[in-house]
């Protein structure tokens, strides 16, 4: 048979985990004392006992599964920040500083850099506005870059001078998904033979607008589209190691569509933390390079 007969993407393919190293944050200061996004509503109890123990869930499954877990230490009265994704856009050692948009999570940029510098890590301080892994995402050796939100269009090109990358600007147009690791799921950062890129990434169509679809289409052609019920519960907001994707329970239809590909989905529930428009990437910065 020839190449171009040879599906894609197997049904069976065996998938190849990767090694992860990972920044995460106690949420021991979590709470909703704000609103930055539609899912936070103040005036709704939080319980961060619950989500300690959801997000501790989290925490051993990445260990359990192999990977590598740094802590920054949370501070009080920043209860973001463990949303660690939003600290920073971290490859090769180099770490690009956050700056956040809301006045609310500013301090976290500074808190994270210090963190970056004090174990080894290059880093470079952010002129423009821009919510880190939140917004940029490596897919092969392109960035994939949200805006419409959070992070503005001269981030992309800051972040593409900082690494010396292409970048792909993908404008989000709905307001629960304002972060584009809320839309867009990273199953499988590796490129295929002779740099073409495969159908290594997860996305919700309806989150982005019409020319942003194009790209996305044109550029993914294999890649999973998750209905809306699966967007709305955050199931694209998943840690994948290229083979184990830790996602919502909720998000079964996105389940099914990961096992028919060879992912070996892993359910982890972080309701508490979606009570501040977060979930399980949000609780997640890959630490790409660098020390140890
Ligand atoms: N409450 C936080 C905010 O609105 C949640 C951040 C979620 N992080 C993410 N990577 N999507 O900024």
């Amino acid at each position: 048979m020839s190449a171009q007969e040879i599906p894609a993407v197997a049904p069976t393919a065996e998938r190849i985990q990767q090694h992860r190293r990972y920044l995460m944050c106690r949420p021991d200061h979590f709470t909703v004392s704000y609103s930055i996004n539609p899912w936070m509503e103040p005036t709704r109890p939080t319980d961060t006992n619950k989500a300690l123990r959801q997000w501790q869930t989290l925490f051993d499954t990445y260990l359990a599964l192999g990977h590598e877990v740094e802590l920054i230490d949370p501070i009080d009265g920043l209860p973001d920040m463990v949303y660690t994704a939003n600290g920073g856009f971290v490859i090769d050692g180099r770490a690009y500083g956050a700056k956040f948009r809301f006045p609310e999570r500013v301090p976290e940029g500074p808190a994270f850099m210090d963190w970056f510098r004090a174990n080894g890590y290059e880093v470079v301080e952010p002129v423009e506005v821009n919510e880190g892994e939140g917004d940029f995402l490596l897919v092969g050796d392109t960035i994939l870059a949200g805006t419409g939100f959070r992070s503005t269009g001269d981030s992309h090109r800051e972040v593409g001078d900082v690494f010396g990358r292409d970048v792909v600007s993908l404008t989000l147009t709905d307001p629960r998904f304002y972060h584009l690791d809320t839309a867009i799921a990273v199953l499988d950062p590796v490129q295929g033979p002779g740099g073409v890129e495969r159908a290594n990434i997860a996305y919700l169509p309806a989150a982005f607008d019409e020319p942003s679809q194009g790209i996305l289409r044109e550029r993914y052609p294999d890649a999973i589209q998750v209905s809306d019920a699966d967007g709305a519960v955050f199931g694209l907001n998943s840690a994948s190691d290229g083979r184990n994707v830790i996602i919502s329970p909720r998000a079964t239809g996105f389940e099914a569509q990961l096992r028919e590909r060879g992912y070996h989905p892993v359910l982890v529930d972080l309701s508490e933390l979606l009570l501040g428009g977060g979930g399980i990437k949000c609780c997640t910065l890959e630490l790409r390079g660098g020390s140890r």
